[in-house]
């Protein structure tokens, strides 16, 4: 297959905001629990924190991490974890049906955030709970003292206030399933009060208002567009969610799954311009994708597990086991959100560390990266500065999800400081090699500075805590410059990263 991209300096989408590499993790689950804090285990420090999947979590250099919930904070008490941990309560925790002991609450949480160097985005309970909670939490996590919430704060020993800018309202407020669920007009309300009164708290603060769960949900797109009527001017960023799967083993139907969040992107993109040009608005309000992931391998067991289970803690929960075909599948999506990054500021893998998640930890026993370590890590340290708009010209396919599918996905990002430019490149192609022209027009001198490759695992294949470098990238071979371009070929079902100076 002969593919011919275009790569131009000035043709650009914008500059990425870096949240868009962000993360989630929530309190279910061996998330938390048995994740990134295990007292007790030969790599925990002082505090319980285990390192050995701190290290994991730092060298993805992630921008920021929505905490604590998901589904669990729709009933969660912000209050039963601070303080003297002897004292803290546990309770049932209805979402996951499971027990809660409320070890780690936001100081201990802040303080593992600080360690890997990430910056808190934190959720509030909108479903069991309302306004008054969510300011409660505010003043407690974010004034400086002398209130009777601040100096709560300080007397547990947290002196400084955490300073968290971005503020979820609420979690998935249109599913069913939720706690405290609500029609889009009665969540649209609260969360409008909810962000009037926390910007008049601190006006540079983010808010979130929750959109639909995902795409296929019967109330979408006409939730977004009666949820953003009630709150249009007072909220900033407006959520989406989706998890993909591959249960009828269609490789190009999955890959096509990329296009279909493009469109998700798009629509949603559509209701907040209409909402705007109808509220004659002057803000702007954008997308954040704070829940994105491979979910499918396991998920049916979990839920017929979870209906039997006598509320356990930290159960085995979500832990999918990730395989090559995942690795190219979200590297496929970061790419899609580069080309969106006009819209879409932030996003969030889903989840961290165990549940749905890059990173495992075994209990009392190693850490190891997923197959989806890589294309995530890779996009966050190498996807910053300007989203290039980028020519792809090469064959397509038609499958269940989308049409038009471009068997050669390619993304590309312009570090001005550093003059370097990366592109992403997945071939989608089941059998065939792409061969590669990359034009590349105003970079110069050209030379290919870095290139690493994801090729050759059958599909199926992933890695375990007996393997864990069983999938991993290593360098690439096969392209180079040649007249100032790129040229070379990369393999049926490979992923690279190739960096230009
Ligand atoms: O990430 C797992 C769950 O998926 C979250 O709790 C919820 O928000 C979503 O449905």
């Amino acid at each position: 297959m002969k593919a011919r991209v275009s790569v131009h300096r000035d043709f650009r989408i914008g500059r990425i905001d870096d949240r868009l590499y962000s993360a989630f993790i929530e309190h279910m689950g061996r998330a938390i629990y048995g994740g990134i804090y295990e007292p007790g285990h030969p790599q925990a420090d002082e505090n319980g924190f285990r390192k050995d999947v701190l290290k994991f979590v730092q060298d993805l250099k992630i921008p920021a991490i929505r905490y604590p919930g998901g589904n669990f904070v729709s009933a969660y008490r912000w209050e039963d974890g601070i303080g003297p941990r002897d004292k803290r309560p546990i309770r049932l925790d209805l979402a996951w049906r499971s027990k809660e002991t409320n070890q780690i609450g936001v100081n201990e949480f802040a303080d593992w955030a600080s360690m890997a160097g990430i910056e808190m985005m934190l959720a509030v309970n909108l479903g069991s709970r309302g306004l008054d909670d969510a300011r409660n939490f505010l003043e407690y996590v974010n004034f400086p003292g002398g209130t009777e919430l601040s100096d709560l704060r300080r007397s547990h020993g947290t002196e400084k206030p955490h300073g968290v800018k971005m503020w979820c309202l609420g979690n998935e407020m249109d599913g069913p399933w939720q706690i405290g669920h609500k029609t889009a007009v009665e969540y649209g309300r609260l969360a409008n009060e909810t962000a009037k009164a926390f910007k008049g708290f601190d006006p540079t603060i983010e808010a979130i208002v929750c959109g639909s769960s995902n795409d296929g949900m019967p109330t979408y797109p006409e939730w977004e567009r009666e949820v953003l009527e009630e709150c249009y001017e007072n909220v900033d960023h407006i959520s989406l969610h989706k998890y993909f799967g591959n249960n009828s083993r269609d490789t190009l139907n999955y890959f096509g799954k990329i296009e279909e969040t493009g469109r998700y992107i798009q629509t949603i993109a559509g209701v907040i311009d209409y909402v705007k040009a109808k509220k004659r608005a002057k803000n702007d309000v954008s997308i954040c994708f704070d829940e994105w992931n491979v979910w499918y391998h396991i998920r049916e067991d979990d839920s017929k597990r979870i209906k039997s289970w006598d509320w356990p803690e930290a159960p085995a929960l979500l832990e999918e086991t990730y395989n090559f075909e995942d690795a190219l599948f979200v590297a496929g999506l970061l790419n899609e959100f580069i080309r969106r990054s006009d819209r879409v500021r932030i996003a969030c893998i889903a989840q961290l560390v165990n549940v749905i998640a890059p990173i495992r930890a075994e209990k009392n026993g190693p850490a190891w990266r997923q197959t989806i370590y890589y294309p995530y890590q890779f996009a966050s340290l190498y996807g910053r500065g300007v989203a290039l708009n980028i020519a792809v010209d090469c064959p397509t396919y038609d499958c269940n999800a989308a049409d038009d599918v471009k068997y050669l996905d390619v993304a590309g990002v312009f570090d001005e400081e550093e003059g370097v430019v990366t592109l992403f490149v997945l071939n989608r192609h089941l059998t065939e090699a792409a061969e590669l022209n990359v034009g590349l027009t105003g970079f110069s001198p050209v030379a290919l500075s870095l290139h690493l490759s994801m090729a050759g695992y059958d599909l199926r294949v992933g890695n375990g805590p007996d393997q864990p470098d069983r999938v991993v990238p290593v360098p690439g071979s096969g392209i180079g410059v040649e007249d100032g371009a790129l040229k070379g070929s990369v393999p049926a079902l490979s992923y690279h990263v190739l960096r230009v100076k």
